[in-house]
């Protein structure tokens, strides 16, 4: 018996990694971290232990570790001491006798000059630490989330065209599913010691991409127009984006421009066994959702 224990369970990742785990592995071998264990009721329901912990609380995640064999350690959110969070949770991993870590870095392309703020630098911590810790870990590197693609396409580029600062460099983003789902073979299978994947999803696609493919979907024309780095940021704020994550977001659009994301390693296919879900098919979705929803506000 392997007991898995997830971080983040209260949270988008976390929430759906415990879930794809419950379809290989009992629920009583798998374990929810969470710092309000009540808002990982639904969790508890399907027979998910629930143990409280903070990142910042270095002896509470000790007692939160005990008895566990793998831990998967969801990325703490930038702009929160991220290192201090991280290494909390490794050295309580050690103390409590946890053998194996899985992390999630954001993918940095070798040889790339581009540095995501409170990202590159927190994540490339992480990775020294973990080899220098004596634990056995395995990095599930994630490229950016298919569900942002519309944020960075500027909010809702269906009805304003995509609004994006100028490039053509492409990105191959992943759904949080294919992810997690990815996350619970690595955590429930054997032979992922020290595994290293890098989880592009695709196929990449840059903003001009995005525009196109927007236009099959609807039938009606999403131009792409390029915007200032101040209009971008002004776009995303009058949407209700604090300035703060509004330049953050412009970040990741550079690093998209700058090709960071663009690449493919199958490795993600490899995890899943199947083709992860595609940009079109991401759009489409919630396309039709959309639709769905406006047609029964309309109907009242
Ligand atoms: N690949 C990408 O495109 C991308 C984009 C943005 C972020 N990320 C990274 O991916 C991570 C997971 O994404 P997500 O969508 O699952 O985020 P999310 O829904 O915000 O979930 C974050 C989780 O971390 C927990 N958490 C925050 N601070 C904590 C602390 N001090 N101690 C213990 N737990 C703490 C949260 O708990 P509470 O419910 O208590 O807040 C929540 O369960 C993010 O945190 C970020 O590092 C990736």
């Amino acid at each position: 018996m392997t007991k898995i224990l997830v971080t983040g369970a209260t949270g988008n990742i976390g929430r759906l990694t415990l879930d794809r785990l419950l379809n290989r592995a009992p629920a009583n071998d798998l374990v929810g971290l969470a710092r309000e264990p009540a808002k990982a009721a639904d969790l508890a329901a399907k027979g998910i232990e629930i143990r409280q912990g903070d990142y910042f609380d270095d002896e509470g995640l000790v007692r939160a570790f005990k008895g566990i064999d793998k831990v998967m350690m969801v990325s703490a959110t930038a702009f929160t001491d991220r290192n201090t969070q991280h290494e909390n949770v490794i050295n309580a991993a050690w103390q409590a006798g946890v053998q194996h870590i899985v992390y999630m870095p954001i993918i940095h392309k070798a040889g790339s000059a581009f540095r995501l703020p409170q990202v590159t630098e927190e994540d490339r911590f992480v990775e020294d630490r973990l080899k220098s810790s004596g634990l056995i870990y395995t990095l599930v590197r994630h490229p950016p989330f298919l569900e942002t693609i519309e944020t960075y396409a500027g909010g809702h580029p269906l009805e304003t065209g995509v609004r994006a600062p100028a490039g053509s460099g492409k990105a191959a983003y992943a759904s949080r599913e294919d992810l997690a789902e990815a996350h619970a073979v690595v955590l429930s299978e054997d032979g992922h010691a020290y595994g290293d994947y890098a989880l592009y999803g695709g196929p990449a696609v840059s903003f001009a991409d995005i525009a196109r493919i927007l236009t099959e979907i609807s039938g009606k024309p999403v131009p792409f127009r390029a915007v200032s780095e101040q209009d971008y940021v002004a776009q995303l704020v009058s949407l209700g984006l604090p300035e703060p994550a509004a330049g953050f977001m412009l970040k990741w659009v550079e690093g998209v421009n700058a090709g960071e994301w663009d690449g493919e390693t199958g490795d993600l296919e490899k995890l899943l066994g199947r083709k992860p879900k595609t940009p079109t098919e991401f759009l489409r979705a919630s396309h039709a959702a959309r639709q769905l929803e406006t047609e029964s506000l309309r109907r009242g």
